[in-house]
């Protein structure tokens, strides 16, 4: 086996874990604020719909910060929150699961706030970027 061999069969290896890691994290950040098309719509979506409780950035207002809960809750549980709505401490989260545009774009909300949970794009506005 000849060095140009293994690199190239190195290489390969790597392609094949890098592919998924990426595609598992759904969205792509280019030069800080760009997001990938469904991404971007995740943003709009957010924009529209919880910004106004929630804050610009996700940081938290009269609900709580977005971010951090990601991070501490699964993916299961904040589409439960986000169709049945919660009642808790800090005041009342309406339920989504009559508005069809949540609903349908509940995966690309995800992305757009997964983006903001790893910290992959900053306190800044978001611009529609390349796929
Ligand atoms: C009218 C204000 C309001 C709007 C609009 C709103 N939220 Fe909330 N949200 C809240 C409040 C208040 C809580 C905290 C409830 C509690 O006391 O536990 C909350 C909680 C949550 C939680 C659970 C967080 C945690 O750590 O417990 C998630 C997830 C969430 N909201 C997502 C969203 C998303 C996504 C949208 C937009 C589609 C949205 N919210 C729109 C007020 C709002």
């Amino acid at each position: 086996m000849n060095l140009r061999f293994t690199v190239f069969v190195f290489f390969c290896c790597f392609g094949l874990w890098f592919e998924p890691a990426q595609a598992q994290a759904g969205y792509k950040v280019t030069e800080g604020n760009k997001l990938d098309p469904q991404t971007y719509r995740g943003y709009l979506l957010y924009r529209n719909w919880c910004a106004r409780c929630h804050g610009t950035f996700a940081q938290g207002l009269a609900g709580p910060n977005l971010a951090n809960s990601l991070n501490q809750a699964s993916k299961e549980e904040f589409m439960q929150v986000l169709f049945k709505g919660k009642k808790g401490r800090t005041g009342i989260m309406p339920g989504f699961q009559d508005n069809p545009q949540i609903v349908n774009g509940r995966e690309q909300l995800y992305s757009y706030l997964r983006a903001r949970a790893d910290n992959a794009i900053g306190p800044v506005m978001p611009e529609q970027g390349p796929k």
